[in-house]
């Protein structure tokens, strides 16, 4: 796990969006998985100047979200279907029949999440995966208790997930779902490279657990200890709760030119 302390939220942009960049340059039909929410903001921005800029084409890109509520009609301002949409893969020019999201709306739930799981693996699996943390250690919609083992399917949100994300919903918590879909810990562990973006002081618990803590279904995101290869990008807010936050800034100070994220 390697973890970068930026000093603002546009140099994580900077890095995860080189991150994006050059595996398209390499691979121009490269398979993303996407996070939804505010902790990516600051990738998709810059991945989307330098689209604007003529320096990517994501054209041939496909991405899968990771999670969706339950009981949102899909065209809902704040289902994340359409958030995705609205914030990054319609302005990146990525065609809306390679734009994945688990179907929450469909009445089988748990044959849209055996779909989705299928989706991915006819896909080729996912090249890149971006990740949020939720404040209780969630990653996706893994909330705390969440089998390490975990594929896509139905999960009850925590109350404090439901608070966080109500700023989504005009600040009305009763209009949060209590439900989503969304993919497992074994799913996200499938994925060739992670990249966990984590910033605010809200964030600096779940990142020392992620990081530096026993892995435990009480902070699901612990699982990517078990991953050979999670980039972790935080600003110093988040990092704030980090032991060895020294050696991670002398680790990556001296960085071989040669390696990559
Ligand atoms: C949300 C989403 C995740 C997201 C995480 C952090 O509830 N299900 O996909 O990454 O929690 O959210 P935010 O980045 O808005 O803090």
């Amino acid at each position: 796990m390697e973890v970068v302390i930026c000093a603002s939220a546009e140099g994580i942009g900077r890095l995860g969006a080189a991150a994006v960049t050059e595996l398209v340059a390499r691979r121009p039909e490269a398979v993303l998985g996407l996070a939804t929410g505010s902790s990516p903001r600051p990738v998709y921005a810059e991945v989307l100047r330098r689209v604007r800029d003529g320096q990517v084409d994501l054209g041939r890109v496909s991405t899968f979200s990771l999670d969706e509520y339950v009981g949102l009609p899909a065209d809902h301002p704040s289902s994340y279907r359409a958030e995705i949409r609205r914030v990054f893969t319609d302005p990146a020019g990525i065609p809306a029949e390679r734009v994945h999201t688990p179907r929450a709306d469909e009445d089988d739930v748990e044959a849209a999440a055996a779909a989705y799981e299928e989706a991915i693996r006819t896909a080729g699996g996912i090249d890149l995966q971006l990740v949020g943390l939720g404040t209780e250690g969630h990653i996706a919609f893994n909330e705390p208790g969440s089998s390490l083992a975990s594929r896509t399917r139905i999960k009850t949100l925590t109350e404090q997930t439901r608070q966080d994300n109500a700023r989504f919903f005009d600040g009305d918590v009763s209009a949060v779902p209590h439900h989503c879909l969304t993919v497992g810990l074994a799913t996200i562990l499938d994925t060739r490279h992670v990249i966990v973006i984590a910033t605010g002081e809200s964030k600096a618990r779940a990142v020392a657990e992620l990081v530096e803590g026993a892995v435990s279904a009480r902070w699901p995101a612990t699982v990517l200890q078990a991953h050979p290869h999670v980039t972790v990008l935080l600003d110093e807010a988040a990092a704030s709760g980090l032991e060895l936050a020294d050696y991670y800034r002398y680790a990556w100070e001296h960085k071989p030119g040669w390696q990559g994220l």
